[in-house]
This record gives C-alpha cells, sequence and structure tokens, in this order.
C-alpha cells in the first residue's frame, strides 16, 4: 500500500456487500467510509473529499441513485466514481464510461480486481492532488476585501479559475482601480494571487502604505485594523517559504509598530480579538493576539519606553517562529494526544526559534533571550531549559502570560476559543503558580480598568 492513506467512499444499501467490500479494501490499507444511500453520500460531499467514490448503481427504491450521485460528484467535486451492479441491470462498463465514471465493476466483484481498480484511480487522483497543490503552492491568497487598490503594481495578478487553473487579471505596471476590484467581486472572485516571487514586493508595498495609513488623522479604524491584519498575514505567509532575513525582521518591527499605534487609537482594543478569531490561519492570529496582549500587559505595569513596547510586540509576534521548523500535523495535534517523541519536537520550538534569530545580526540578543524562554515558567517547572524565575528573561516571562491566555481565547484546530473573563479566571486557577502573578494581574486589570487605561495620554504614540 502506497504511504497516502486513499481515502475511499464506498456507497452500497447491500450490507453483505458494503461489509465485504470495505473488508478487503481496508486490509489493504484504505481508508473506507460506508454509507448506504446516494442523498447521504452527496450531503456528505459538501464537507469531505475523497480520492475515489465507489458505488453501487441502484440503490433502495430509487432506480440510478448511483448514476445521480455520479452526475452530482462530477459537478460539485471532481472525484472520480466507480460505478457497481449486476451483470442483469442496464448499466454496463461502456454505458458507465459514457456517463463520465472513472470505471465500472460487476458484481459479484473479485476481491483482486477491486484492489486493483480502486489502487489504480486513487494513484492516479493522488498525483492529480498533488500537482494542483504544486500549482498552487506557486501563488500567495489576498482576500480580494483586504487589497489595496489604486496602486501601480510591479507585479501581475491572477485569479483562480479551477483546482488547476490560474489567469493572470491584471500585469505588471497596470493600475488597479477600485471599479476594477468591484467588478471581479460582484463576479464572485473573493481572492487574488500573487506569484510567490512577487510576494516580497507587495508585502514591502503595504508596509509602506501602513506608515502613510498611521499619519492619516481622519483614518478608519477598521481600516488600520484591516492593513495590520493583512500585513501581518503576510509576513507569516513570508516566514512559511523564506528564511527569515533582516528585511524581513525590519517588517516585522513595521508590524509591532502599526501594533503599538493601533492600541494607542482604538477605544476597544481588547475586542480585536473577536476580529481574530475570524481568521483562518490560527497561528497568525495566535501570534499576533500575543504581541497585541503583551504591548497591554507591559503598558500595564508601567513599561513605557518606545523601545522596550517595540521590543515586547517582536518577542510577541515571534515567540512561536520554530513552529516554522515543525511539521503541521504535530502543530495541529492535540498536546495531550502527542507521543512523547512529537511532544519532544513540539518543546523543540522555542530552541528553534531562538536558533532562527540568533542568525539575524539586527535582532537584539534579549529578544533572542526572550523566544528561547518562553516556555519556561516560575518554578523551573518549564521547557526547554527548566530555568528558575531569576534566571527567565522578564519579557518572555511577560509573553508567557500573553501565550496562555491567547491559546485560551483565540481559536485554534482544536478549540472554539474561550470568552477573556473565563481565560483569566482559568489561568488565576491552574497556572498562578506557574506565570508570573504580577503580570497575570496586569492582564486581568487591563480588562476591568480597560476604558481609563486605553485613554490614558501616557501611552505610546504612532512612531515617526
Ligand atoms: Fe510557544
Ligand atoms: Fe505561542
Amino acid at each position: 500500500m502506497a504511504e497516502t492513506r486513499y481515502r475511499v467512499l464506498l456507497v452500497e444499501d447491500d450490507e453483505i456487500s458494503r461489509e465485504s467490500i470495505k473488508k478487503v479494501l481496508s486490509q489493504e490499507g484504505f481508508l473506507v467510509f460506508c454509507l448506504a444511500d446516494g442523498l447521504a453520500a452527496q450531503e456528505l460531499l459538501q464537507g469531505e473529499s475523497f480520492h475515489i467514490i465507489l458505488s453501487d448503481v441502484q440503490m433502495g427504491a430509487t432506480v440510478n441513485s448511483g448514476i445521480e450521485l455520479l452526475h452530482y460528484a462530477k459537478r460539485m467535486t471532481n472525484s472520480p466514481v466507480v460505478l457497481m451492479a449486476e451483470f442483469s441491470e442496464v448499466m454496463d462498463e461502456s454505458e458507465a464510461m459514457r456517463l463520465g465514471a472513472a470505471g465500472f465493476l460487476t458484481k459479484p466483484i473479485h476481491a483482486e480486481m477491486l484492489i486493483q481498480v480502486v489502487f489504480k484511480i486513487c494513484q492516479i487522483e493522488n498525483e492529480k492532488i498533488e500537482q494542483e497543490q504544486r500549482l498552487e503552492d506557486q501563488y500567495c491568497k489576498l482576500s480580494i476585501d483586504d487589497f489595496i487598490f489604486g496602486n501601480k503594481f510591479s507585479f501581475g495578478l491572477y485569479i483562480k479559475l479551477s483546482k488547476n487553473k490560474f489567469i493572470k487579471v491584471a500585469n505588471a505596471a497596470e493600475d488597479i482601480s477600485e471599479e476594477r476590484i468591484q467588478s471581479l467581486k460582484q463576479k464572485g472572485i473573493r481572492y487574488l494571487y500573487l506569484e510567490k516571487d512577487d510576494f516580497y514586493s507587495y508585502l514591502k508595498m503595504t508596509l509602506c502604505l501602513g506608515k502613510v495609513l498611521r499619519t492619516e488623522k481622519n483614518i478608519k479604524q477598521e481600516k488600520v485594523l484591516n492593513l495590520m491584519k493583512h500585513t501581518t498575514e503576510l509576513f507569516f505567509e513570508q516566514t512559511c517559504f523564506q528564511e527569515l532575513d533582516q528585511n524581513l525582521i525590519l517588517d516585522a518591527k513595521g508590524i509591532a509598530e502599526n501594533a503599538v499605534f493601533f492600541l494607542a487609537q482604538q477605544e476597544k482594543t481588547l475586542d480585536i480579538i473577536y476580529s481574530l478569531n475570524s481568521h483562518c490561519n490560527f497561528l497568525y492570529a495566535h501570534s499576533l493576539g500575543v504581541s497585541l496582549y503583551s504591548v497591554i500587559i507591559a503598558r500595564q505595569v508601567g513599561w513605557k519606553s518606545q523601545e522596550t513596547l517595540y521590543k515586547v510586540a517582536l518577542a510577541g509576534l515571534l515567540h512561536d517562529v520554530g513552529f516554522k521548523e515543525i511539521d503541521a500535523d504535530i502543530l495541529n495535534k492535540e498536546r495531550r494526544s502527542l507521543t512523547p517523541e512529537e511532544l519532544k519536537i513540539y518543546e523543540s520550538h522555542p530552541t528553534k526559534g531562538a536558533s532562527i534569530l540568533s542568525k539575524i545580526a539586527s535582532i537584539p540578543s534579549d529578544l533572542v533571550q526572550a523566544v528561547l524562554h518562553h516556555h519556561e515558567r516560575e518554578g523551573g517547572v518549564g521547557y526547554p531549559q527548566q530555568l528558575s524565575k531569576a534566571m527567565t528573561h522578564p519579557v518572555a516571562r511577560l509573553v508567557a502570560v500573553a501565550d496562555e491566555f491567547c491559546s485560551l481565547v483565540v481559536k485554534n484546530p482544536n478549540s472554539p476559543g474561550i470568552s477573556p473573563k473565563e481565560a483569566l479566571s482559568r489561568l488565576m486557577d491552574t497556572q498562578s503558580n506557574l506565570l508570573s502573578l504580577e503580570f497575570l494581574s496586569a492582564l486581568s486589570e487591563a480588562f476591568t480598568i480597560n476604558r481609563h487605561f486605553l485613554s490614558s495620554q501616557s501611552m505610546a504614540g504612532p512612531i515617526q
């Protein structure tokens, strides 16, 4: 059996034949999902995808329900369908192929033939999926709502027509007007694509624009928030496929500056976590959340210097940068279900992050320390070095509070996120001897005196 576990949807109303087909395929390592009728299969296909759909032609009282499923699958999913029927039924192989089936099996089905047909089709389908993925990997996706129009770009813009087709909608140096964007939206386009090589230019451009927006007096806060979300998203997409370099760190500083500026301007800063929750990339939302809440805590305890606040924001943004070297399967798994080996890999992320950052000359050494220490805990029970409170960098102790808080409130693959109030009381109950009580109390106070805190004139203003 191949390394990829091929997913098979088996739709068969006859229990005996369903169970025997399932047994044969499962023994060969296929992941088999069974259903007894075509309509239930259509429903399942709205949220799940399979390498192959294996369907009986006639199920229950519905004649041709297998054919209806074939038409549905062709229209909605493009997954290959293999039809199965008795020799005496109307359907034969040539008729099945004419209708667009990927194969046909005559009942009673021989185990060897079944495995051969299913395996071959799954293999072809898998190659197709991998090819589509490779094509998709050449592009970066931008939400059309966040796209900044009215500029001349030095790169082309694409839209995705189908899984394996991207077409260019604007050439390099062409003006992208608001009308043009609106007309694409009206056509149902939700995302624009850039070639990955052009991505960095776009990242730079949005950051420059960020600086312009910060100096505009009447700019809507929502626009600033969108821009900040957008640039941070770009930043994290960038870190996923390129080694960090000095320019990128300068960009991160720009983002941290935007973060600080944003905190100083918003009336409801603490509510922004909810808008971050609408984002699908949980790591991005988590990192941005940790950055923002770290700054909130720092201000609350009276850290006023601009330089320190940027360092804190930057430590929040970069604290989990070591994850970029860890397999996504491990990151998406619930912590308690990790094997000891996987846990060891997971817990290497502070060391990995520190090692990435230490190679960059412009990163101050205390920022590297903060990233390395962010999972150390009071009493020397954290990782990777089991440092005592006195040996742990203060910024790391602060970021640790924001980190634990955001792990609870920002939704992720294993949790829908809980309310800030619930999160605070849970942290107070379970982690008050592990986290800095000073910083934990400061976060809690920030919520209770939110209004006063946010309107304080002593806070940092925009950076010139
Ligand atoms: Fe972490
Ligand atoms: Fe984290």
